[in-house]
Parts: structure tokens; sequence; C-alpha cells
């Protein structure tokens, strides 16, 4: 059997996606810079920013699911020219599906980040290689970790207004799994949470679910990016397939928390 090569492994989806990746048949390769040491079955060192291992990796591949990302580090480097350096592979390999995991509103929200996913998007639609683009929206992990980072300050200042529709990562890692097979699907429908809500509600949410009682307040952020997330751009209300809401995760994350903080006066917009 030819092997799925799976980048970005040892992510928030890409540790979601080897389980499910196994479980549908595939033999998959699993690939990150740094592999964990005792992990089982195939793993293979890749960089995508150098190109080192890249073509090793592709040896007896047919399907890639590219799932490696670097959102807060040099995303031209790996996402752009990353992305491009393991299309050529793929191409080399004869590789059948490509499949890239984009996020909802790339084209629609300027934000530095999203534009080099855009690029990734239209190279991978440009190359040679049969493709598959599917465009999630945000993770519940990653709205945990933006509350998280606030949730340390005694008064939590937030873009309240803007919306997302957060989605478990095991439903989005469901559906790529889906679309892994060795026919490539072109385009494919985006997959979004069961809920478009706004931060300031999955905030409160938060704060409750973690015991805590620090004052949100509203940050107004001037500028486009701001605007497109205050506008839903980032969401998909017709494809809300994903049905964990936000308070169920939280629930399951957080249930058994025991928070800490100092006394506030509890005051809440
Ligand atoms: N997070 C979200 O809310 C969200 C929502 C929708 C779509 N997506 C998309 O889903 C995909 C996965 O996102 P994620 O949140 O799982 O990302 P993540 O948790 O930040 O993981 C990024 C992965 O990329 C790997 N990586 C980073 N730099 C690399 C490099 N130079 N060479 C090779 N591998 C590298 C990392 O592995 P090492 O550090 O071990 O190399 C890690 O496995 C991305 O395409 C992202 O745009 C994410």
């Amino acid at each position: 059997m030819r092997r799925t090569l799976l980048t970005g492994a040892t992510g928030t989806l890409g540790r979601a996606l080897r389980p499910r990746l196994r479980e549908a048949g595939r033999s998959v390769r699993a690939a990150s810079r740094s592999p964990p040491a005792d992990t089982d079955g195939d793993w293979v060192e890749l960089d995508l920013t150098t190109g080192d291992g890249v073509e090793a990796a592709m040896e007896g591949v047919d399907v890639v699911v590219h799932a490696a990302t670097a959102p807060t580090g040099d995303s031209a480097a790996v996402d752009v020219a990353g992305t491009e350096r393991l299309l050529a592979a793929a191409a080399e390999a004869d590789v059948s599906n490509f499949v890239y995991v984009s996020i909802v509103g790339v084209d629609e929200i300027p934000l530095s980040y999203y534009r080099h996913k855009l690029d990734a998007e239209r190279a991978v639609e440009s190359s040679e290689v049969p493709a598959t683009v599917l465009r999630a929206t945000q993770f519940h992990e990653f709205v945990d970790d933006v509350l998280a980072a606030v949730s340390r300050l005694p008064v939590w200042p937030l873009p309240t207004r803007l919306r997302v529709q957060p989605l478990a990562v095991g439903e989005a890692a469901d559906a790529v799994v889906e679309h892994a097979t060795p026919e490539a699907s072109g385009r494919v429908a985006p997959v979004g949470g069961p809920e478009v809500r706004t931060l300031g509600e999955l905030a409160r949410s938060y704060r409750e679910t973690r015991g805590l009682r620090r004052p949100i307040v509203r940050l107004p952020i001037p500028g486009r990016v701001a605007a497109g997330f205050r506008a839903g751009e980032a969401t998909c209300p017709d494809r809300a397939v994903g049905t964990v809401t936000w308070e169920e995760w939280l629930a399951a994350r957080h249930g058994t928390d025991t928070a800490t903080e100092v006394p506030s006066t509890g005051a809440s917009p």
C-alpha cells in the first residue's frame, strides 16, 4: 500500500489526524521538524523552510495531507515557500492527491498570515499535482489559547464584537480524512463549528467555566482585519457541520480546573 504523508503531525490538527487516518486504513508517514522520541510507526524529520527531508519523506507516497503551518512564525517561509517546495516534491513522486488545509476567510481578511495561506492555496491550485483544498473555521483550542493569554491579566481587554465559529479539532480532522483518498476532490465545502458567536460571549463562558471573575473590557480595534472578523468573514454559517459547542468543549477541557486568582470587583460589561 502506498503511504499518506502527514505534515504538521505534532500540531493541534496533526495530532487529531494521525489516528483517524490510520483508522481509515491509510499507512501514515508522520512528519515534523522534531518528531516525538517515544512514538510508534513511521515518523520522519522534515523542515519546510530548508527543504531538509522533503524528498525522502515523499518516497512511496500517493496522498499528502499538508497540515504544517507557522501562524506565529515565518509564514512566508513555511506556509508559502514551504508549500511550494512540498508541491515540487509531490509532483516528482506522482502524488495523486495533495490535501491542503486552509482557513475560512483568508481571502477576505487582510491579516498577513491569512495572505500567506491564500498564496499557499493558489500555489496548490495552480500546481500540476491533483489537489483538495478544505477550509475550516477556528478550532476551540485556538480560542482557548487566546483567552488563556488574557486570563492572566487583572482586566481582560478583548475585541468582544469579533465573530467566530469555533470547531472541535476532531470534527475538522474527520472532514479532512474524508477527502484524504487517492483521488483529489478540488476545492470542497468548508467546515465550521455549530454556532457563530462573538468573542465576548465566548470569553464570558470561559470565565464562568474556569470560575474566574475578572472584568471583560471591550477593546475597540480599528482597521480592516478586525472589521472583517466583526462582519463574520471568518465564519461559514451555512456550513455549521460541527456538533461540539464551545460550552461543551470548555466543560470537557476545563470543567475540573481549579482557578486561582486575586479577587476582583467582578464588574462585567
Ligand atoms: N488552529 C486553528 O484554529 C485552525 C483553524 C482552521 C484551519 N487551520 C489550519 O490547520 C492546519 C494545522 O493548524 P494547527 O493549528 O494544527 O497548527 P499548529 O498546531 O501550529 O501546528 C503546526 C505544525 O507545523 C509544523 N511545522 C512548523 N514549522 C515547520 C517547518 N518549518 N517545517 C515542517 N513542519 C513545521 C509543526 O511541527 P514542528 O514544530 O514539530 O516542526 C506543527 O506540527 C494549518 O494549515 C492551519 O492554517 C487551523
